[in-house]
């Protein structure tokens, strides 16, 4: 019997995942599909409790329902309990959901792939935004053993929630303590939606990074955001954002479909060429 998942959310229609997944079922003949369901919020709840009703295997999770599928699932892995919401849902045999996180894997696989070793002795990182990837990713920095994780968002409150639900190692500052911050840091990360396609460019003064920072961005449309572009320019490595959708992928196929698929060059260049960008 076909496998059949699907991304869900609210809307749907952008999402790249259906590109991502069914890439990997047609290079392992696998009898699978993945599609896209629009799941309102106020549907949300029902929909998810009752997933093994709709003839699926499991689905992913995306803007606005992660918490809310969170609420209903029988176990939640450690990533998803930490962060308080899913991307990722399964129904075993018993029919009870399960949920997991994968978002932050995905910002370490992509970093891990590129710039093997970027962790070594990382002490402090500063990420910009306060938002849902925020939230996976401070989770990643912080379980990989970053020391402080400083973060940075227009609205303090928010940055100041995320610090609140991660303990002491993180800290929330203001966009006016950005430059001061950067001097001892090794890593940067953007997570704000600045510098995306249609909104402004995301401009600090960088002159106090140290010029071996690792300076990444969530945003990958374009691949080379403004600030990518002024990172390069002075000697940072840096690394774009399209990893981190390719490699949270990952887990969910495999825990569906039982293949663990590889982030390849051949799967970024479809996913670039659907973006209308250049490898
Ligand atoms: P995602 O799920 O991709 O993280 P999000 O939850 O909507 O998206 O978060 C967007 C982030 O971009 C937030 O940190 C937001 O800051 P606020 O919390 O102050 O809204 C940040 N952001 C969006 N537009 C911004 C702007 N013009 N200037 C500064 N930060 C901005």
């Amino acid at each position: 019997m076909t496998r059949r998942a699907a991304i869900t959310g609210y809307p749907v229609s952008h999402s790249r995942s259906p590109l991502i997944h069914n890439h990997w079922l047609a290079l392992h003949g696998i009898d699978g599909s993945y599609e896209r369901i629009a799941v309102a919020p106020d549907e949300a709840h029902c929909f998810y409790e009752s997933l093994g009703d709709q003839g699926l295997v499991g689905c992913n999770v995306t803007v606005p329902n992660k918490e809310v599928a969170a609420e209903v699932c029988a176990t939640l892995d450690e990533a998803a309990r930490a962060m308080g919401a899913v991307n990722l849902l399964w129904v075993e045999g018993d029919g009870r959901v399960h949920g997991a996180n994968t978002d932050g894997f995905g910002f370490l696989g992509n970093l891990d792939q590129m710039a093997p070793g970027w962790d070594n002795g990382l002490r402090e990182a500063v990420v910009l935004g306060a938002g849902g990837a925020a939230r996976a990713i401070v989770w990643a920095l912080l379980t990989r053993g970053v020391k402080t994780v400083t973060i940075v968002n227009r609205t303090r409150s928010k940055a100041e929630e995320l610090c609140a639900r991660f303990g002491s190692d993180s800290k929330a500052a203001d966009w006016g303590e950005v430059a001061g911050l950067l001097g001892s840091a090794g890593l940067l990360v953007n997570t704000t939606s600045l510098g995306m396609q249609g909104q402004p460019p995301l401009e600090i003064d960088l002159s106090a990074l140290p010029v071996s920072a690792l300076v990444t961005d969530a945003v990958y449309a374009p691949l080379e955001t403004p600030l990518l572009a002024a990172a390069r320019a002075r000697g940072n490595p840096v690394i774009d954002g399209l990893g981190m959708l390719l490699h949270q992928a990952v887990p969910s196929f495999e825990r569906w479909f039982g293949v663990r698929p590889q982030v390849t060059e051949d799967l970024r260049n479809l996913l670039l060429a659907d973006l209308g960008v250049a490898a």
